[in-house]
């Protein structure tokens, strides 16, 4: 199989890049192993022909990655606009946030077929395509336009949300017939997988039946992959951070005192004012805890064009203030706030040299943050992982101390549980997680999901097309969607 991966950010693998998301962190290894070519977006955009791609490509280990210029045209309206101001929100149940015009869905469509056309130049006899996340919602239609009939799957890196907030995304019905252009649809909890499948039996009439979608198209599976990381890479990388000078100057300027970490993009799914708020109830109701423990909280600053995100950046930086005001002695500042990002072989010092990591989302498709503090920690004197209920995480890291993020006064209560925690309680949890993430890391899944899209091309060559009209597509199965999980 000649795999083509394909993501809007990618990573060009530098040690020391900055990392905005946990999507190009985990596509890099594999594509690295593997030898398949990733295409992605170059961050520069192009006027002019748009029949004729530009891709610069440089070698990824034993594969490749293709850089594409965007059209100058589309791109504000298909990244700041549909993908990030009316899709992002809706996926993570912030449909209050949702912002879309006619003009957006026109341009994301236009990078759809865009990166389409892109893409022919890549196929080969035996490829199959790999496409990641949200910004290709419509892709794999796209590509079926163009008559590819190679194997087409798809992985969605956020949650996919309940009936009635995804419709609220204008033209949610066109986008995801179009999804069903897919031969595979892998989401990252069983949550998301019965939400998908809900709409399309509910929404779009179709028939479901054992995580198969009927459409015009023929059959889609859609299905469940956690995404992981290699934890064993992570752990060498935490060992090696320790002599950084980023991570000795930190354990230098910490003078015995403990540290607390949080490490996200600065958007609104990550729960940011929530958690620096369950700090403050913390210091005030546990005043010993003042001058005892500090959280260091970098925030990348993200998608700073849009409104939403311009007035977090705001707000966070009002509340860390505040707090600091109220809480820090002339020799003491409680919450360290940094607003720029940091590649993986700093953090993940940073991450070992943190006594509690702080993962609380209020939404989120699995947070390899979470994952990636507990592969940092020390086996013999671990920290403790403090991970909201709503991160996918939650459902693998389950003997982390999990925590609602709404609940301001429950996750200060936690925090200070966590940092007192004795060590053969923090040995049990850490070596309950280690186990998870050692048994589904980045390379299993990898092979999960591309096992299973070679099942899907050969039940489709066994079986004789399905052709479903347009006219009956109103049908519905009286049995229920069993969602398949793969580890
Ligand atoms: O969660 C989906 C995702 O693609 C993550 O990989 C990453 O956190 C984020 O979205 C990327 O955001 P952006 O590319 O807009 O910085």
């Amino acid at each position: 199989m000649n795999l083509v991966v394909v993501s809007n950010r990618v990573s060009r693998g530098k040690p020391n890049e900055p990392m905005t998301g946990g999507l190009a962190a985990a596509l890099l290894p594999i594509v690295e192993k593997s030898g398949a070519i990733w295409v992605g977006s170059s961050g520069r955009v192009r006027d002019g022909n748009l029949k004729e791609p530009f891709a610069e490509i440089e070698a990824l280990g034993a594969g490749a990655l293709a850089m594409l210029d965007l059209p100058a045209a589309h791109y504000g309206g298909y990244y700041e606009g549909f993908a990030n101001s009316a899709l992002w929100p809706a996926l993570h149940s912030r449909a209050d946030l949702i912002r879309a015009s006619q003009e957006d869905y026109l341009s994301y469509r236009e990078v759809n077929a865009f990166m389409a056309r892109a893409l022919l130049r890549f196929r080969k006899a035996d490829s199959a395509f790999w496409i990641q996340d949200y910004h290709f919602l419509a892709l794999g239609a796209e590509l079926r336009d163009l008559r590819v009939t190679e194997p087409i799957g798809f992985f969605l890196h956020t949650p996919w949300p309940a009936r009635s907030v995804i419709s609220g995304v204008p033209h949610h019905r066109e986008l995801v017939e179009a999804m069903l252009a897919y031969d595979l649809i892998g989401f990252q909890t069983e949550e998301d997988c019965e939400n998908f499948l809900a709409y399309a039996q509910s929404d779009l009439g179709l028939v479901v039946h054992d995580g198969v979608i009927i459409s015009r198209y023929g059959r889609t599976r859609a299905a469940v992959f956690p995404i992981g990381i290699d934890p064993q890479l992570f752990a060498q990388l935490a060992t090696k951070a320790s002599t950084h000078p980023d991570v000795s100057r930190l354990r230098r300027s910490l003078n015995g005192e403990k540290l607390a970490i949080g490490v996200d993009r600065l958007d609104y799914s990550k729960g940011l004012i929530n958690r620096i708020k369950a700090f403050d109830r913390m210091w005030t109701l546990h005043p010993s805890l003042a001058r005892t423990v500090s959280l260091l909280q970098i925030a990348t600053p993200s998608r700073g064009a849009i409104e939403a995100y311009g007035n977090l950046q705001s707000e966070v930086a009002r509340l860390v203030s505040d707090v600091n005001g109220v809480h820090g002695e002339v020799d003491w500042t409680p919450i360290r706030y940094l607003n720029k990002g940091y590649g993986q072989a700093v953090l993940a010092g940073l991450y070992r040299t943190a006594q509690v990591g702080v993962v609380t989302p209020l939404q989120d498709g699995m947070n390899l943050v979470a994952k990636e503090y507990v592969a940092a920690q020390n086996p013999v004197d671990p920290g403790v992982l403090v991970l909201s209920k709503f991160a996918g995480a939650a459902n693998e890291l389950d003997t982390a101390l999990l925590v609602n993020p709404h609940d301001i006064d429950g996750m200060a209560r936690t925090i200070a549980i966590a940092l007192s925690m004795p060590l053969t309680e923090r040995r049990m949890r850490w070596e309950a997680m280690m186990a998870k993430l050692r048994g589904h890391t980045i390379q299993q899944w990898f092979a999960d999901f591309t096992d299973a899209l070679r099942e899907c091309q050969l039940d489709k060559d066994a079986l004789a097309p399905v052709i479903v009209e347009p006219a009956r597509w109103p049908l519905r199965s009286a049995s229920n969607s069993n969602t398949a999980r793969y580890h």
